[in-house]
């Protein structure tokens, strides 16, 4: 749509080029005011509309960075495709495939109705419910070990040590009722044998993480370049447990949306509701998004806008 196209080749184009098209998403979207802010978790609703960041992180190291770059949100259900990576890491291919699905519910994230539908199973990790069986799963003897697991597998992704937003938590943590509810249902039909109260906790925690667009891109980044952390250098996790979880995000990462997001711009990606989006283009890197303006799915406005012109302009398209 007027903006030039680039074919995916093996690589990124160089450092200068990188620099001055991250800079040019970012001017070009910055005036768009599209999307409405989340407020079904109350202190979401402070966050001001205005806030736009976008980074992408080259699997060779290299960092650009734009506009809002550096300032705090919550993950949220960004979360749910690290966790998952780190519950396949342990747990191995096909007992995730078994337990928590692959497949997308073409129903909103938070729906009730799919999993009445499917006789309890969750459908895959990307929706609540397949995120709390994951997180259900999560290694640790305790509801604390596991919440430590997650925190420091993300902070091992990210490269730094990511901090509780404990305002988010207690927020969220008073008004997740239906998730709650979720976990119930999940439990009844004998999808997950934790407490299904304490999993939701884990959930809600691992949800309220601090990261900014620069920590998202290099968690894609790590994903992108197949579990090593391009910045640290760190093995996160294995190869093949990189290919799982973006083949999960390919077909369900940005919910109902997920097929006209791959149609259009051909990247695995994961939204959350406090305005993050990262997407990963394997083998080469990963693009972290910022904005809290979301359409009715619950992604970035502003930042589908700006992954879209870079992944065209770049050549991501994994196409
Ligand atoms: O469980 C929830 O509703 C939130 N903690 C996360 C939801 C979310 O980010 C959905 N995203 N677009």
């Amino acid at each position: 749509t007027g903006v030039g196209q680039a074919v995916s080749t093996g690589t990124l184009p160089g450092w200068d080029r990188v620099e001055q098209l991250v800079r040019e998403a970012y001017e070009r979207y910055r005036g768009h005011d599209d999307g409405v802010v989340a407020d079904y978790i109350p202190v979401l609703a402070e966050a001001d509309p205005a806030w736009f960041g976008l980074c992408v992180a080259e699997s060779g190291g290299q960092v650009h960075g734009a506009g809002d770059e550096d300032v705090e949100f919550s993950v949220q259900s960004i979360s749910k495709a690290f966790v998952y990576a780190l519950v396949c890491e342990a747990f191995g291919h096909q007992d995730v495939l078994d337990r928590v699905g692959v497949n997308g519910t073409g129903l909103p994230f938070n729906s009730v109705m799919a999993i009445e539908l499917h006789q309890g199973h969750p459908m895959n990790p990307m929706v609540n419910a397949g995120a709390l069986a994951t997180t259900a799963m999560v290694p640790g003897a305790t509801p604390a070990e596991q919440w430590e697991h997650v925190r420091t597998g993300l902070s091992r992704f990210a490269g730094r040590q990511l901090e509780l937003d404990g305002v988010v938590y207690r927020s969220e943590s008073e008004t997740n009722t239906r998730n709650k509810a979720i976990a119930r249902l999940l439990q009844s039909y004998g999808r997950i044998e934790a407490d299904p109260l304490q999993v939701v906790d884990v959930y809600t925690r691992q949800c309220a993480l601090r990261v900014t667009a620069r920590d998202l891109a290099v968690m894609g980044a790590t994903l992108a370049d197949g579990g090593v952390n391009p910045i640290t250098g760190e093995r996160v996790v294995s190869a093949h447990v990189c290919r799982d979880t973006l083949a999960v995000l390919a077909a369900t990462g940005m919910y109902e949306r997920s097929g006209e997001w791959l149609f259009e711009i051909g990247l695995p990606a994961k939204s959350g509701v406090a305005g993050g989006i990262v997407a990963v283009a394997p083998g080469k890197g990963a693009i972290g998004t910022f904005s809290p303006p979301l359409d009715p799915a619950g992604n970035s406005v502003r930042g589908q806008r700006a992954t879209a012109y870079l992944s065209r302009t770049l050549g991501l398209n994994v196409f």
